[in-house]
């Protein structure tokens, strides 16, 4: 039979782990958040305890095992277009930031793009305000730590309900309807699917030497939260070295760069510029 009541000390076995692997900080609070995300998963593989699932976890060298931890315990919610206030500021200032690139090369990074809806709208938002789109070099880098939201997020397939927040016009223009089952589903047109590059990135363990390159705007949005304040503060220092100048950051509406002032200015709610 599953014990299905994790103890504070296997908890605190997942806190330590997740913290030092993943840079997550599991408040205390979180044990009930946590046994009960991962009481299906015991079930599924027919372990008795929360300490033989984390045995289990730490010995598999395949690193699924981390994986499918990573999904139980983070959120992946997301969705096309959140945060109107942020494409209207977009709106706004895209011509003023088109006008500085001599090159005609624009790079945005999503960083923690969950399943893909942040830098498809990110490719929608672009080409359909970019009136010489064709003349330009838009590459999107779009990362996260779950394999699993990645590969859903490389597929570009969505179902109706996830596409609620696109305009009409939009879901006419950048997808194509594919039968599914009984109803349908909606994939991104390759055109914008080859705008963007998936990879696997972990924003708080993995090195931000080797970009190559600076970005313009980072897209760094409700995954703050989930880390202290020392790790966020780190984070945000890096986004300041692989931005350009006066680059743009945008953050999710319940986050903010309170430890950063030098590094950034607020330009709007959840807004931010380089200094
Ligand atoms: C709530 S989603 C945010 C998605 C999108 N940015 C948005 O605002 O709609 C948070 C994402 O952060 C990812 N994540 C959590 N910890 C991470 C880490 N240390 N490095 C990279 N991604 C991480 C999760 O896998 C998840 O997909």
């Amino acid at each position: 039979m599953t014990n299905h009541t994790i103890s504070q000390q296997e908890f605190k076995l997942f806190q330590d782990y997740v913290y030092k692997n993943v840079g997550i900080s599991l408040a205390d609070h979180k044990i009930t958040l946590v046994q009960g995300r991962l009481s299906k998963r015991l079930r599924q593989l027919g372990l008795d305890s929360y300490k033989q699932y984390f045995d289990y976890m730490i010995n598999d060298t395949t690193g699924e095992e981390e994986f499918q931890l990573i999904s139980a315990i983070s959120t992946n919610v997301t969705q096309f277009f959140r945060e109107s206030s942020q494409w209207d500021y977009l709106s706004e200032s895209l011509p003023a930031i088109l006008a500085t690139k001599k090159d005609k090369t624009l790079r945005i990074w999503s960083a923690a793009c969950s399943s893909g809806e942040e830098p498809y709208t990110i490719a929608m938002f672009l080409h359909s305000h970019i009136h010489d789109f064709s003349q330009w070099q838009i590459k999107i880098l779009a990362t996260d730590i779950s394999k699993r939201v990645l590969t859903k997020a490389q597929s570009g397939i969505y179902e109706e309900k996830d596409i609620q927040g696109v305009p009409k016009h939009m879901i006419a223009s950048y997808f194509e309807t594919r039968k599914s089952g009984d109803g349908k589903s909606y994939q991104v047109v390759q055109m914008l699917r080859d705008l963007i590059t998936f990879r696997m990135f972990n924003l708080v363990y993995d090195s931000f030497v080797g970009f190559g390159h600076q970005f313009d705007i980072i897209f760094c949005r409700n995954v703050m939260i989930y880390f202290d304040p020392e790790t966020q503060q780190k984070l945000i220092s890096n986004y300041h070295k692989i931005l350009v100048e006066d680059g743009i950051l945008f953050v999710g509406h319940s986050e903010s760069l309170t430890r950063n002032k030098d590094e950034f200015k607020l330009l709007r709610p959840s807004i931010y510029q380089k200094m």
